[in-house]
């Protein structure tokens, strides 16, 4: 079975986070979505999420491309979570290109780099409420 992790905050779902876990799936057979904590969203990226960990975790296992979600509680989590999960590709947005080819020189990984869906992002949906209320 091919293994295959992403890692995000997933806040406000919307179809762009959707279009890139139907596509991660698609490297593989299992999809682990490592899903950013609340402290680390805060600590880390000063984002405050408006779902909770929680919440944002039960939308994600609703969803029929995701076999797992887990904690990312920090930057240096990777390398070993592809390690204690047998991982074989390793996804994230073409937002981070070239961030984490740090992971396939330190694992047997293969990391893999998606295009974003354009148009639209949490920050977008964000500020564009703000603008209609
Ligand atoms: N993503 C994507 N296309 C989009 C938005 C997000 O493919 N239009 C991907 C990101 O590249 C990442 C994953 O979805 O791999 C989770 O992204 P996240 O940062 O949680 O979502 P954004 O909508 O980009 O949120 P923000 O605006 O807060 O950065």
């Amino acid at each position: 079975m091919k293994r295959v992790i992403t890692y995000g905050t997933f806040d406000l779902l919307h179809y762009g986070h959707i279009n890139l876990l139907r596509r991660a799936k698609e490297q593989g057979d299992y999809l682990i979505v490592a899903l950013s904590t609340d402290e680390f969203n805060w600590n880390e990226k000063q984002k405050k999420c408006y779902f909770s960990y929680e919440k944002r975790k039960q939308l994600l296992e609703a969803i029929r491309y995701v076999d797992l979600v887990i904690p990312e509680e920090g930057w240096a989590q990777k390398v070993t979570d592809v390690k204690e999960y047998h991982v074989d590709t390793f996804v994230m947005g073409d937002d981070w290109a070239g961030e984490f080819d740090f992971v396939q020189e330190q694992t047997d990984a293969e990391v893999v780099y998606l295009a974003r869906t354009p148009e639209i992002s949490t920050t977008q949906i964000k500020k564009d409420l703000k603008l209609n209320n």
